[in-house]
């Protein structure tokens, strides 16, 4: 399969997505916006994937929107683009994804590391939503995602001054996972996918469902909604699998059934 500005790999049913731009620090063109997505949702599909890593490369993870590409346009042109409805799928997207990122991830790119499930930064990298430097703002969730994972005071510090944080600031707030030397990134995002894909798929989505729930809903409601996708797994024979190896004290192996 031909790609333009990514690069994909499968390997012990994880797999790899490079953004491949880097003369521009991997802006997020409309082009590659689309590309990613229909990736992600074919991967989503694919039987042989379990958990897919996003990354760029050691100088940039994304350096945001393609300001290139925005310098001309008008409300009329941005509103009939209609570019937010593709990077809303990114929501659906039921397998976990892990951003390895190096280098900058601003604007769009930091957007799009908060619209993963889980970040490992190298020490280089740096977040940030520059947005307001341009006389504009985020629109793929900065305002949002960013609130609720650090806090009004920190998001609004972010936002406002444009400036970015280090990769240890990101851990200290608790918008990255971990960090790792630069070099070591994309190594332990993928040990960390590779685990996961050993886990019981169809567990691993619940969870992952659960969660964002969590985010969206009230308490109540949400741990009606746990106890219901809980009783769900009873249903399947990766939950019989799992228990069964427990007693009989072996490795369980999951099939996604
Ligand atoms: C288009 C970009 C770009 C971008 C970098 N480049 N970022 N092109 N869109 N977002 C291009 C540069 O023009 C340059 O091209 C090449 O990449 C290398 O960048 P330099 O600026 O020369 O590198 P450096 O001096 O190291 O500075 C790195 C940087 C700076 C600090 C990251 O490039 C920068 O400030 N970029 C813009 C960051 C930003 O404002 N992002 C938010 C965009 S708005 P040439 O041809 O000169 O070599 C946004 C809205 C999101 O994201 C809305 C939802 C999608």
């Amino acid at each position: 399969r031909a790609y333009q500005h990514l690069l994909v790999d499968l390997s012990d049913r994880v797999a790899i997505i490079r953004l491949n731009r880097p003369e521009v620090l991997n802006a997020l063109n409309l082009a590659l916006v689309d590309e990613l997505v229909d990736t992600l949702e074919r991967l989503d599909r694919d039987d042989a994937v379990r958990c897919i890593v996003l990354t760029g490369n050691e100088r940039a993870f994304a350096a945001g929107a393609d300001i290139m590409e925005m310098a001309e346009a008008g409300v009329v042109e941005m509103k009939r683009r209609n570019q937010f409805r593709v990077w809303d799928r990114i929501r659906w997207i039921t397998k976990p994804i892990i951003a390895a990122v190096n280098g900058y991830a601003l604007g769009g790119g930091c957007e799009l590391a908060m619209a993963c499930d889980l970040i490992i930064a190298g020490e280089n990298a740096r977040f940030g939503q520059p947005e307001v430097n341009l006389g504009v703002m985020p629109g793929a969730g900065g305002t949002q995602r960013l609130t609720r994972l650090v806090g009004k005071a920190r998001a609004l510090e972010i936002l406002l001054t444009g400036d970015p944080i280090t990769a240890e600031e990101a851990y200290r707030i608790g918008l990255v996972n971990r960090v790792v030397p630069t070099e070591a990134c994309l190594d332990e995002a993928l040990r960390l996918a590779r685990r996961i894909a050993e886990k019981p798929p169809m567990a691993v989505r619940l969870i992952k469902e659960a969660v964002y729930k969590a985010l969206d809903t009230t308490l109540q409601d949400g741990m009606e909604y746990e106890r219901n996708c809980f009783y769900l797994l009873f249903a399947t024979e990766d939950k019989a699998e799992g228990m069964r190896a427990f007693l009989e004290k072996r490795r369980p192996s999951f099939k996604g059934r």
